[in-house]
């Protein structure tokens, strides 16, 4: 046993980093911690504030994973298992073979996607669902909205057949990282063109921080049957989302339940909401509601949104 007092962890002789580059023992490395140490313990934390080590932004899932081949397959035999009961739960029969596929997958698309940074976008719990959906009902005409680097139009392109079409929309297509050649892109808002056809959209997708009260509606007329929600926050998780689509689907199947007008600070700005007279009884009515499985216990990532789905009923 090694107690390094400077990095506060003690090394035992069970596991050690090879690559040691946030433990090293070189000289300026050690130099670089002790000054970080005398500066903050002396000056800095009596102020409020501490220079913290500098780790790179990208996503825990991106920086941290299981590289142990029989671990993974043993864990997603679990993850398997678990979803295939939790579809019964809702009526979803899935395919024990595809379903461990499409589990299997995942991990390597996940671990191969062109996108540097999945921050803003659906993480890796979300989206393994997302992709498991997508690969189970296989539709062909595809609606998203809410883009952004493209995360969710790549898991979407990856778990399609060829044939299958995808209408992108977000008001800033900058951001881009992955352009599908199944997609066609509107730099617009849904409800602001007027020369797309919606028609037979089987599967929508809403992760652009929009109304999903107003999604939902849009879906109803559409009579699209698959409808994927993100950011779908409870009446008491609603400052957790710096831009929450409110009325959420939560919301709307708990709205006996819960105040119609409610306010919360975040990140120190107060907001206010009124969701009273919205005619919740037509969506809920159509639509079966299921909020996404956790899957943290067996990915040891965290869930990095609130994510439902809604099946026509
Ligand atoms: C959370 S990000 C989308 C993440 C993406 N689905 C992913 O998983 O990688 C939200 C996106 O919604 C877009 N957005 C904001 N308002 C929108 C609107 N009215 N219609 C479509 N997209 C919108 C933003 O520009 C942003 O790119």
């Amino acid at each position: 046993m090694k107690p390094d007092k400077l990095n506060a962890v003690t090394h035992t002789h069970y596991w050690g980093y090879e690559n040691k580059k946030y433990f090293s023992k070189s000289y300026l490395n050690k130099i670089r911690y002790f000054l970080k140490y005398v500066i903050n313990k002396l000056f800095l934390n009596n102020l409020g504030y501490q220079i913290v080590q500098k780790f790179s932004n990208y996503r825990k899932e991106q920086r941290s994973y299981l590289k142990n081949s029989e671990i993974l397959s043993l864990r997603n035999i679990q993850i398997s298992d678990y979803l295939f009961q939790f579809g019964l739960g809702f009526g979803i029969e899935f395919k024990k073979t595809k379903l461990l596929n499409s589990i299997e997958r995942y991990e390597e698309i996940f671990r191969n996607s062109k996108i540097r940074d999945l921050n803003g976008g659906f993480g890796f719990n979300n989206g393994l669902f997302f992709y498991v959906l997508i690969s189970h009902f296989q539709p062909k005409k595809i609606l998203e909205s809410g883009v952004w680097r493209g995360y969710s139009t790549f898991l979407i392109d990856e778990a399609t057949p060829i044939e299958s079409k995808i209408l992108s929309f977000d008001i800033n297509l900058d951001k881009r990282e992955f352009i599908s050649k199944k997609a066609s892109y509107f730099e617009s808002d849904l409800s602001l063109v007027s020369d797309v056809n919606f028609s037979k959209v089987d599967f929508a997708l809403f992760d652009d921080h929009v109304s999903i009260y107003d999604r939902l509606k849009f879906c109803l007329k559409n009579e699209i049957e698959i409808v994927v929600v993100d950011d779908d926050l409870s009446v008491s998780q609603v400052h957790s989302d710096p831009w929450p689509p409110i009325p959420t689907a939560s919301m709307i199947y708990n709205y006996e339940k819960i105040p119609k007008k409610f306010n919360w600070i975040c990140n120190g700005m107060l907001a206010n909401a009124d969701i009273g007279g919205i005619a919740v009884n037509d969506i809920r009515e159509h639509y079966k509601y299921i909020p996404f499985p956790q899957l943290a216990e067996f990915t040891g990532y965290q869930d990095t949104s609130f994510t439902s789905f809604l099946l026509k009923r």
